[in-house]
Formats: structure tokens, sequence, C-alpha cells
């Protein structure tokens, strides 16, 4: 029996429903096919502004005229008739163990006019911190089809109960939880649909998006640099965009990328002019041709 439980962000609070449900073979519990209804999935929606919304689609059940829907069953979002800025959020129930994990998904931006119905944005939160920027996007352009894009998320729990007594300071860090959020803009004057499919958490590592390993602690003096080294298993390619997102989800400095060798690469970025202030929790990450990596968080401690 394995804990599923689905997660939500309110404005003001942080909401876990735990729910029971079994699983077997090679994924781990989190993924849905939408062939059952989302929330059998423990997935959940927002309830976006005059009903903009992630909707359940079955075409096999119920099909619908519009030949820029995909065919399937499906999550999706009609973003004709919207005005720009609009968001709908899908939320995937918590992921709680203590692994490295691959989520999977396919995507599909269509539309009439072959105009970009919006956007799609990915968000992952650790342990109800901020939302931030996304770790992923697509936008530009109409997918042809479904495409596939990858997760590869590392996060690390640290033991329960503690074993240093200092870790009881800071409860938050020892007992992690990572939130996906996929979100929906819409871009006024483009009619069409953003839509979601067969989001799976893997038993094993992603093959295209590369996976960090675990990002250390920097402890520095006041008014010194800071330096994070932020390393990743996988290929580096020169298109790759590699960057430091801080808790309270703002981006930092693009980094110096340095490559090991084929299987691992690492960067370097530096957080200058370090001040009582500047204590924060850092992650990397990486937005790569087939998907997004992203560390777990290290904490910059000022002295
Ligand atoms: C999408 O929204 C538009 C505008 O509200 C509406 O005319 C159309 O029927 C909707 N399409 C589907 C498939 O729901
Ligand atoms: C998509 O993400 C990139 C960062 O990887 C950012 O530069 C770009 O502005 C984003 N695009 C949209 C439409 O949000
Ligand atoms: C998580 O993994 C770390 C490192 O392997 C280990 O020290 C810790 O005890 C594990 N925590 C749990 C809750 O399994
Ligand atoms: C600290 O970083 C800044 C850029 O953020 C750089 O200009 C400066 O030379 C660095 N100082 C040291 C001592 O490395």
């Amino acid at each position: 029996m394995d804990e599923r439980s689905y997660c939500r962000a309110l404005p003001t609070a942080f909401l876990c429903v735990v729910l029971l449900g079994f699983t077997e073979g090679q994924f781990f519990p989190g993924g849905c096919t939408f062939e059952e209804s989302y929330s059998s999935c423990g997935y959940s929606v927002s309830l976006g502004t005059n009903g903009f919304t992630w909707e359940q689609v079955n075409s096999w059940e119920k099909p619908t005229m519009d030949p820029a829907l995909p065919t399937g069953s499906f999550m999706v979002v009609n973003a004709s008739g919207r005005a720009s800025g609009q968001k709908a959020h899908l939320y995937m129930p918590t992921l709680k163990e203590n692994d490295t994990h691959c989520i999977d998904f396919l995507y599909s931006l269509s539309s009439r006019d072959g105009a970009s119905p919006g956007t799609l944005n990915v968000y992952i939160k650790v342990n109800g911190g901020a939302q931030g920027n996304p770790v992923w996007n697509a936008s530009d352009t109409v997918t042809e089809g479904w495409v596939k894009a990858e997760l590869a998320i590392s996060t690390f729990w640290r033991s329960w109960p503690p074993s240093h007594p200092a870790d009881f300071m800071s409860p938050s860090q020892s007992f992690l939880s990572a939130c996906v959020i996929f979100e929906a803009v819409s871009v006024q004057g483009h009619p069409g649909f953003i839509a979601i499919d067969d989001i799976r958490v893997l038993a094993h590592p992603c093959r295209k998006a590369p996976h960090f390993l675990r990002l250390q602690n920097v402890e520095v003096n006041v008014g010194q640099n800071a330096t994070f080294q932020c390393t990743a298993g996988g290929k580096w390619s020169q298109h790759d965009k590699l960057w430091l997102q801080q808790w309270n989800g703002k981006d930092t400095a693009l980094m110096v990328t340095r490559v090991v060798n084929h299987r691992r690469f690492s960067a370097t970025v530096s957080v200058g002019d370090t001040s009582q202030r500047s204590t924060s929790r850092y992650r990397c990450v990486i937005r790569s041709d087939g998907g997004s990596g992203v560390s777990n968080y290290a904490d910059l401690i000022v002295k």
C-alpha cells in the first residue's frame, strides 16, 4: 500500500490531502493516463477566473466537432476567446519518495489557425515553498500532435528524526515533498487548446533530461562571494540553459558550464556581496531539449 496525496496551492496556504492507493510495476504513484477521472488519480485543478480551467475530455465517449482538439482521453484548457494572462492550474499528487524521480508527460498545443494558443508552464514546489518561476515551459508554436517532455526531479530527504539537533530547528528540511504544477496561460486572440496526457512517475532516471547530484550547502563570511556547484549526470548540449533558483522563487545568474566527461557536467555560480540577509536556499535548474532537471535546495549560510 502506497501513500498518494494531492497537493494544491491556495493563495495563502499549502494543503496536502492524503489518499491511499495501490501501485504496481515500474511506476511510482502519481501518474495518470486520464482514462479514469483525474481526481481518482489524486489530481486536482484550480477553478480559474471565468471558468478558465483544466477539463477532462474523452473524445471516444463524447466526440467533439472541433478538428483542432486532439482525440483520446486527456486534460485540456480551451484557450479560445480569452483575454491574455489567464491561468489554469493542474496539480499532481505530492511526491514523497526519498529518491531521484523522472516524470514524463505528453503535451499538445493546437489551434485551427496554426498560432500558439498560449503557454504551458511547469512549476516544482518543494515543501510548500514559493511557486517561483517555471522550470519548464512551451509556448512558441503549435506542436505536431503529442510531444513528450521529462522532468528530472532530485529530492533528498534527511532522516527523521534528525540525527543532528540543529535539524530540529528547521523541520521543513527534514521531510521533503515536491509538488508539480502544470499551468496553462492564455494569449488574447489565439483560439486553441493546451493539452496534457499520460503523466508517469518513472522508477528509472530520465532518458534526456539531466539529473542533478546532491547540491551541497555553502557557508561564507559576510561580504564573501558564495559559490554553488551544480553537477548533473547526462549530456550537456550548447542549447541547454542552466540557472540558480532561490527559495523565494527568484532566478539568479546564468552559469558557466564545464563538461567533466561525456556523462557528467558541472556548473558554478557565485552569489556575490553576501550579507546576513542573503541567507537563503538555492537550487539548480536546467532546461534542455527533452525537458528540465531540478536539484534539491541547498542552504547559503552567511556568518
Ligand atoms: C472552446 O471555447 C469556445 C469559446 O468559448 C467555444 O466556442 C468552443 O465551443 C469551445 N470548444 C470546446 C471543444 O469546448
Ligand atoms: C520560458 O522559459 C525561459 C527560461 O527557460 C524564459 O526565458 C522564457 O521567457 C519563458 N517563456 C515564457 C513564454 O514564459
Ligand atoms: C533518505 O536518504 C538518505 C540518503 O540516502 C538517508 O540518509 C535517509 O535516511 C533517507 N530518509 C528516509 C526517510 O528514507
Ligand atoms: C564576487 O562576485 C562578483 C560578481 O558577482 C565579482 O565581480 C567579484 O570579482 C567576486 N569577488 C571575488 C573575491 O571573487
